[in-house]
């Protein structure tokens, strides 16, 4: 299993905080945003990764993450190994993650989404994956933000629709995706959408139709880093969870 990591993008939402530098890279309390992602694949036995950013950020990453060489695999007990991909604009997540085709070759693979923040454990889910993708979910307060899961009576699936202006259920898609390798074949002939992307949303809604698509739900805290409230409410949380595990020792 392989990691895609996308950590591109502009963050024009986090003006002036990400004029000069990548949203992945500012502080989550004690640690920058991408430490969370490649923590919580590396603790779910995931060992080697490639993130995605534009080229003009590659070079503070390489500076931060080098090879890998501050993770260790849970696994061998060495060091895991990162590299790297460029996406000369940022045209969508589908688009992102094709960056990694060669990479992945025809091994499975996770995308995470390099501003998303997890708490529940992923290790069951991506040990266990064979074929078709797995989605994860979570109730919001605010689905027009999010790719939204309409569901049927037996709990499954039926549409994925992002950023509906309507939304039909309250399900958010959480920023992480398990893929077989048949994801870079569904993007064949993929179209933009009205707001010019190559959406993920979409390469899901064709395994739905395939019958492929199983949704996970997530119990625990999720934050998507997008905006001043969702960043800070990440540290005070992961502030939290510290003081909380200090005390108990
Ligand atoms: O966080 C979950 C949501 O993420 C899902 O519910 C949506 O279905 C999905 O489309 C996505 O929506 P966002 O509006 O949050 O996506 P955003 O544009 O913020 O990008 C998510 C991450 O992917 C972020 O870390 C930047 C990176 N990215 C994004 C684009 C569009 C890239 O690396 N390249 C890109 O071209």
């Amino acid at each position: 299993m392989k990691g895609v990591i996308l950590a591109g993008g502009k963050a024009t939402r986090l003006y002036p905080l990400t004029l000069s530098t990548n949203k992945h890279l500012l502080p989550v309390y004690d640690k920058p945003v991408i430490y969370y992602a490649i923590e919580k694949l590396v603790s779910a036995g995931v060992d080697k990764i490639m993130i995605v950013t534009s080229p003009d950020r590659i070079g503070a990453f390489v500076d931060l993450l080098g090879s890998g060489q501050n993770f260790i695999s849970k696994t061998t007990g060495k060091q895991i190994q990162i590299v790297y991909g460029i996406q000369n604009t940022a045209s969508g997540i589908a688009d992102g993650l094709y960056i990694a085709k060669d990479y992945v070759g025809d091994d499975n693979c996770v995308l995470y989404l390099g501003d998303n923040i997890i708490e529940d454990d992923l290790t069951a889910e991506i040990q266990n994956f064979h074929d078709g993708a797995v989605v994860f979910l979570k109730p919001v307060k605010d689905p027009t933000r999010f790719g939204i899961a309409t569901i049927d009576e037996s709990d499954k699936v039926t549409e994925i629709v992002e950023k509906p202006t309507a939304p039909k259920s309250d399900l958010a898609v959480v920023g992480v995706y398990i893929y077989d390798h048949t994801v870079f074949t569904k993007m064949v002939g993929q179209p933009k959408s009205d707001r010019g992307e190559f959406e993920i949303t979409y390469l899901n809604n064709k395994y739905i139709a395939e019958g492929k698509l199983r949704a996970a739900r997530l119990e625990k805290e999720w934050f998507d880093i997008g905006t001043f409230d969702s960043l800070l409410e990440a540290g005070l949380f992961e502030k939290q969870k510290k003081d909380d595990s200090d005390k108990s020792k």
